[in-house]
């Protein structure tokens, strides 16, 4: 469900037409609505409100999908946590007015000074993907007289069935710690002076259309968690991570409703004295946004015909990278009979990849017509470059009959202005 829709003929966020939002800011653009992101949180959160043991789960949003400040706030209002990969989130996080004990940091590769970072900062917990992570850990919080709360990303190999770039939880991947560790590791955290176990975490992949994996995987950690409390680890908090997959194609059947998944997650812990933590970010943000492009050319080619965007691969990544389908649907409405065409949809950038769709059948559009990328909303503006040295798109926010520029549209100043002439070029 979300708020992009037809009215009087043209394509709307909400209340606003994207048109008009066009004509004042130009395209391409990414438009995010707030109403959909707020009915995608509060759908999400209620899915675990019987919570566990007595426990209310935290919904903690996963800033990588989506790190634009106003999303951000947007959902920090309506008692969002964070889940963070870098010192950068962190600060996003905050900035956009998430307290720092709702905050987790998790991703394979966090450097001291990260670590020293989120430890000033006061963050609820370390996700620990290997061992050497976890001596690092201890040493910066043992330099500073702190304890670092941490729980182990566990790796529990189970097949998330998902695009092979986005699978994380098999055991070939390189997240997390391997399942046979888990015991070892617990006890070596348990051991080290610098370091306060909290928790365990897992996450297994992105876009997940089926329950049955994250089923497995529960089964998995909740087996763990007994364990570990039994051993007498004090496992309070147990983050499931995210990856629950959204509809990308209209008429396909829908992935599973978050009441589903939030009825499996909390049976799955029901009898276990701890509190759920998730981390989603395509589920919240991904149909909460659109990429808004214009037609540059129609070529009508030999082989076949390309309409050419201005928008490219470097504004939005997911079709090239995952051979992702983003739906597309004209900003002005087509009648039933307006002639169809049938096109390769692709972008200005000089690589081939620059395809956002093949062969794709659409009402007939001319040069200068507009359009919208549907579920650009997660992955979409934080995975773009400036390849080919064009600047980064501006990112509007849609609220009711309200809209407002949230990310300035890159200038070619801004483009060239952090370059620097060495000296012997510099005369
Ligand atoms: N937690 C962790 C540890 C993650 O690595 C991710 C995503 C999430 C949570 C959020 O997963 P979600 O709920 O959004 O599925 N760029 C790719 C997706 C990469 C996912 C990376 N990790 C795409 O556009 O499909």
């Amino acid at each position: 469900m979300h708020h992009f829709a037809y009215k009087n003929g043209a394509l709307h966020a909400e209340d606003v037409a994207l048109s008009a939002i066009a004509d004042e800011v130009g395209t391409p653009f990414y438009c995010y609505s707030t109403a959909t992101l707020e009915r995608h949180y509060r759908v999400f959160s209620e899915a675990f409100k019987q919570g566990t043991g007595g426990n209310q789960a935290l919904v903690c949003f996963s800033v990588k999908s989506n790190s634009n400040l106003a999303v951000v706030s947007t959902l920090a209002r309506m008692g969002a946590g964070a889940d963070v990969v870098s010192q950068g989130e962190i600060r996003i996080a905050r900035a956009a007015g998430i307290p720092a004990n709702r905050i987790v940091f998790s991703g394979v590769g966090k450097k001291r000074d990260e670590m020293a970072y989120a430890l000033d900062a006061g963050i609820l917990m370390f996700n620990v993907e290997s061992e050497p992570e976890l001596e690092a850990l201890n040493e910066v919080a043992l330099a500073k007289n702190m304890r670092a709360p941490i729980s182990l990303r566990v790796n529990p190999d189970v097949d998330a069935n998902t695009h092979v770039k986005i699978t994380t939880g098999k055991a070939e991947n390189k997240f997390g710690i391997a399942w046979e560790r888990a015991h070892a590791v617990y006890a070596r955290a348990a051991d080290l002076p610098g370091i306060e176990i909290v928790g365990v975490d897992v996450h297994i992949g992105s876009q997940i259309t089926s329950l049955d994996p994250f089923r497995a995987a529960f089964a998995k950690v909740a087996e763990l968690v007994r364990e570990l409390k039994d051993q007498g680890h004090d496992v309070r908090n147990v983050d499931l991570g995210g990856g629950l997959g959204i509809p990308y194609m209209q008429g396909n059947e829908p992935p599973p409703h978050p009441d589903e998944y939030g009825r499996i997650a909390c049976d799955a812990f029901a009898d276990l004295d701890v509190r759920l933590l998730f981390e989603p970010g395509r589920i919240i943000a991904g149909n909460a946004g659109v990429l808004v492009t214009e037609v540059t050319y129609v070529k009508n080619g030999e082989a076949k015909d390309f309409l050419i965007l201005d928008a490219g691969m470097n504004d939005l990544i997911r079709p090239t990278l995952y051979d992702a389908w983003h739906d597309m649907l004209p900003l002005k409405e087509a009648g039933a009979d307006a002639p169809r065409l049938k096109a390769d949809i692709v972008g200005p950038v000089c690589e081939s990849g620059d395809t956002f769709a093949k062969d794709r059948e659409l009402t007939a559009l001319a040069q200068g017509d507009r359009l919208a990328i549907l579920s650009a909303g997660a992955y979409g503006a934080v995975q773009a470059s400036t390849y080919n040295a064009r600047p980064l798109v501006a990112e509007v926010m849609v609220n009711g009959d309200q809209w407002s520029v949230v990310r300035e549209r890159q200038t070619y100043d801004a483009l060239l202005a952090d370059n620097r002439m060495p000296d012997w070029l510099d005369t």
